[in-house]
């Protein structure tokens, strides 16, 4: 029985998980795919650095051809990172006829359709669970699971680290640089955080989902980004005074054939089960026509758990070899990009605002309001100790981007009006 020779690019915290599970799963392995699975030669910087995992010095190289030219390897796990020199490779990686299995979603978000299409003329395999939501069957799940329903929404926490310090916020009251810092001291959080933080890595995976959940061009550069450092304690003090959880979420909804991508801090009511996903979890709601509302829970990092993705898919590509349809697994997108503009983009709103504490202050603020036919559902109003000012907290009813940035910049404007101290969108009251 001829054997699935592997090749991986890397063997750090998600390489070395593979080897793992490739060596203690041998057996399910083989029982699944009907032939041992073995690791013939790995990609490394460094040959000389202690592993995780106990592999021959022989099976390592830093020759990138003795991996994606070698004529024994059938598969190429690609658990090395970076955009530019890792495209080149996949792509003499796939045109050497190797199937490819890709835990990058930097990667995938800027080159997924380019990559996609050079496998699919070379009869090969690309499959990419690990990119988004790390242990989390995801993509699967919309492919396969949900593939005869109209997705209509996906909302996700897709990165852990920002979920882990609003979590901890949250949970303690503590202020975002103190829980910055103790994510970095725990490893949570990269010494360097501006790709978590401001929403980058999040925007990556969304671009990936909305990809295959809606069947369409999405490019990472559609999707509107906000991060999370400039959330205070006292956001989610009111927030929480009013029934809501901050979260980091991603957004992809359509409607009419009309699609947006957003991540961005986001309030939940505190019933809504993505608000129940706490410190470095991830989870992916997803919402179709005919199935209603769905939910994917799980660790979106780790070694073992993101290796598990990338062996699944290896299982996957191994049964196709048995099938002999490699290759044929992609299906190009269905629709072409269709973006919406933002008066068709509704969200409810919350806002604070510091005003002057005077007779006749709030009416001129309601007014703004009501002037563009935005009501609001909840109001907050409590007097700023030793000022005259007060501060009020409002969560609208639902308006259109366009009309609350209007009346944004009109509150600005507004004498009595201090400042506008924070808005953030607010999802998951009710309707869809
Ligand atoms: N970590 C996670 O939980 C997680 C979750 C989901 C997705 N991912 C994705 O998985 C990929 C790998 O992440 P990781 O955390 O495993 O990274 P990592 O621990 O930094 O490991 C990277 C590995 O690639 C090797 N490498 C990097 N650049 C190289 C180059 N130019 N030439 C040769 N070898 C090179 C390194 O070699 P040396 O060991 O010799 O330095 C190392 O073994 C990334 O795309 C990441 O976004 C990671």
């Amino acid at each position: 029985m001829k054997a699935i020779h592997v090749g991986l690019l890397g063997l750090g915290t998600v390489g070395s998980g593979v080897v793992k599970i490739i060596e203690d799963h041998q057996d399910k392995l083989m029982h699944q795919v009907g032939c041992p699975v073995k690791v013939k030669k790995v990609l490394v910087k460094n040959i000389e650095k202690d592993r995780q995992v106990h592999i021959s010095k022989e099976m390592l190289t830093t020759n990138v051809e003795d991996v994606i030219n070698n004529p024994d390897i059938d598969v190429v796990i690609e658990v090395m990172g970076g955009v530019e020199e890792t495209r080149d490779h996949l792509i003499s990686a796939l045109k050497a006829k190797k199937h490819v299995v890709t835990a990058n979603k930097d990667l995938m978000a800027v080159y997924g359709t380019e990559l996609l299409s050079i496998a699919t003329e070379n009869g090969c395999d690309l499959f990419y669970e690990a990119s988004v939501a790390g242990g989390i069957p995801i993509l699967r799940s919309l492919v396969d699971g949900l593939a005869s329903d109209r997705i209509t929404k996906m909302m996700g926490i897709v990165n852990g680290t920002t979920n882990f310090i609003l979590t901890k916020m949250s949970k303690l009251g503590s202020a975002y640089d103190e829980v910055l810092k103790e994510a970095q001291d725990l490893g949570y959080a990269e010494s360097d955080p501006t790709s978590d933080v401001e929403g980058l890595d999040a925007a990556r995976k969304m671009a990936i989902l909305a990809r295959l959940g809606f069947s369409m061009h999405v490019d990472l550069e559609d999707v509107s980004v906000k991060g999370i450092s400039s959330v205070t304690d006292d956001d989610i003090s009111y927030s929480k005074r009013l029934g809501y959880t901050m979260k980091l979420i991603g957004i992809a909804q359509r409607e009419n054939g009309k699609i947006e991508v957003a991540v961005e801090p986001t309030l939940l009511p505190e019933t809504h089960p993505l608000a129940a996903v706490n410190d470095e979890f991830n989870a992916v709601y997803v919402y179709g026509e005919a199935v209603g509302e769905t939910m994917f829970y799980g660790p979106g990092a780790g070694s073992l758990p993101t290796a598990t993705a990338v062996v699944s898919d290896l299982v996957g590509v191994m049964k196709n070899m048995r099938l002999g349809v490699n290759g044929r697994s992609a299906v190009a997108p269905q629709f072409a990009k269709e973006l919406k503009s933002p008066e068709h983009i509704y969200a409810q709103h919350f806002l604070r605002i510091t005003a002057k504490d005077q007779v006749g202050a709030f009416s001129n603020i309601t007014s703004l309001f009501s002037e563009r036919g935005v009501s609001f559902e909840k109001i907050l109003q409590l007097p700023i100790k030793n000022s005259n000012l007060a501060e009020i907290v409002i969560v609208t009813h639902k308006a259109s981007h366009s009309d609350f940035e209007e009346i944004l910049q009109r509150l600005n404007d507004l004498q009595v009006v201090e400042e506008v101290k924070s808005t953030y969108r607010v999802e998951g009251n009710g309707s869809i």
